[in-house]
């Protein structure tokens, strides 16, 4: 199994005919694999990092019915799992109710985004599971940018369990960027909608029960993506780029942003009554990723990746080419820091970095919801989509880049990293920078392991895969003791 890919495994499985983003990187597997004794081709794999990396993303499994945007591609997971120095790679689909339907039917029934805002009934979206991966209570879930179910996974074999009963039982859906508190083992999520009231929030205790869910009103249908947690609060976001509601009335796809209105980001306790919620405003902007947030002192710290609105040749926001860039997932992404004052109502808010692209954040999960020191970060090129060229550690106090790596900054593909604690660690980063690389100059597959400490160093482990892993989405580690929490 560990010969050099096949040509046939690097083409595209339906052909060149539905565009770049179903070619090239962007291509589907067609298989399911199971690797072990794997070629390490520089330094060796880390005896004392003991856990699961997956990774989330589109493999779409039939040709699509028409256009095809990344994101309609079914879920797939990639996962290397370290244990006792054995390092086993796997991929696998997730097996949601849309693509059992197609296997049935052996194609697809459904359509993508651009395809289903047309004001026919007969097209339907299927929720793909391709966005997100969070560990809770020993198993992994699968989770949708739209909002959708939660799919529980085996996160050592990737077996699709089942349907989280927690989120079915709420009544609503889960979207993508729910968030562990791996402490107390709380898992908290929104989801989002066209119908009022526009958003819900809630939170799956420890023992996997519902434990609070309350409607969250907003002015009408937003966009969100991602929230931020800390000990005591949850932070929801209501920003100015949605849906144009009489295009969408006409079946039309179109996004506007609105500089004329706020960002705001709502404060609500971890179990807080919906009447609770507190308002923070901000200037207008779109915001995907959420680094951490922590409470300091009265405020609420949140740090993120603040999409830099497009500027005409005035040095005015451009409005609409920004909405455009969103849609099309044209990044430019800064690190920013909100601060809420929940003593004095003050918000206030700051560029940390203005240097780097910055975007894909993750930090040491442990600490999710308390102060982190650091990020890890992917380099987002400035020139090509979904292109993400390099990882970076950030001082997230200062905003102070700590270091970076890339092989080759015009043809790596590196996929989000996250932060892989070291077996009885000693500090916020001890441990290892997880990621998959792909290097389109040399054709080759690796994952690549860096030392937490210093970036800059290049991996201290890198191995090489038979075949590519597709360009994705959002990844997630889960520790050996959490592994083991199993229900
Ligand atoms: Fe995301």
């Amino acid at each position: 199994m560990n010969d050099r890919t096949a040509p046939d495994q690097l083409a595209a499985p339906f052909g060149d005919d539905y565009g770049p983003l179903l070619t090239g990187v962007h291509a589907p597997l067609a298989e399911e694999y199971e690797l072990r004794d794997l070629r390490v081709i520089r330094g060796s794999v880390p005896t004392n990092l003991s856990g699961v990396y997956l990774r989330a993303g589109p493999n779409a499994r039939y040709a699509p019915n028409g256009r095809y945007h990344p994101f309609d591609g079914d879920g797939m997971i990639h996962a290397a799992h370290f244990d006792n120095g054995q390092l086993t790679y796997r991929n696998r689909w997730v097996q949601t109710d849309g693509l059992a339907e197609e296997l049935a039917e052996g194609r697809a029934t459904h359509h993508g985004i651009r395809e289903t805002l047309k004001g026919r009934s007969d097209r339907r979206l299927k929720d793909t599971a391709n966005t997100d991966m969070v560990g809770h209570r020993g198993r992994a879930l699968a989770l949708w940018y739209m909002s959708g179910d939660a799919y529980e996974i085996d996160p050592v074999t990737l077996q699709t369990l089942g349907k989280s009963r927690a989120i079915r039982h709420s009544g609503g859906k889960i979207s993508a960027h729910a968030k562990v508190d791996e402490i107390t083992e709380e898992m908290m999520f929104f989801d989002y909608g066209d119908e009022a009231p526009y958003m819900h929030y809630g939170v799956v205790g420890a023992d996997g029960q519902l434990r609070h869910h309350v409607a969250i009103d907003l002015p009408g249908p937003r966009l969100p993506h991602d929230m931020a947690v800390t000990e005591h609060y949850s932070i929801l976001h209501d920003l100015p780029l949605f849906h144009d509601h009489e295009a969408k009335a006409l079946g039309r796809h179109k996004i506007d942003f609105h500089p004329e209105l706020k960002s705001r980001f709502g404060v609500i306790g971890r179990y807080g009554a919906a009447d609770s919620i507190r308002w923070f405003d901000f200037s207008p902007c779109y915001l995907y990723h959420v680094v951490n947030a922590w409470e300091d002192g009265d405020s609420l710290v949140m740090v993120g990746c603040r999409y830099m609105p497009a500027l005409d040749a005035q040095g005015h926001i451009d409005a609409r080419r920004t909405a455009k860039d969103v849609a099309e997932l044209v990044m430019r992404a800064r690190l920013w820091e909100w601060r809420m004052n929940l003593r004095t109502g003050e918000a206030t808010e700051r560029m940390l970095n203005d240097k780097h692209n910055a975007e894909f954040p993750t930090c040491n999960g442990r600490m999710t919801g308390r102060k982190t020191r650091y990020g890890y970060l992917v380099d987002h090129s400035d020139t090509t989509t979904l292109q993400w060229s390099g990882v970076r550690k950030y001082d997230l106090f200062s905003g102070q880049d700590l270091g970076g790596w890339s092989d080759d900054q015009q043809h790596s593909w590196y996929s989000e990293p996250w932060f892989a604690e070291a077996d009885a660690p000693r500090g916020e980063d001890d441990g290892f920078v997880v990621a998959f690389q792909w290097n389109e100059a040399l054709k080759r597959q690796t994952l690549d392991i860096f030392d937490a400490h210093d970036l800059s160093q290049g991996p201290v482990a890198q191995v090489e895969l038979p075949h590519r892993v597709p360009t994705g989405f959002h990844a997630c580690w889960i520790e050996r003791d959490r592994l083991a929490r199993s229900t």
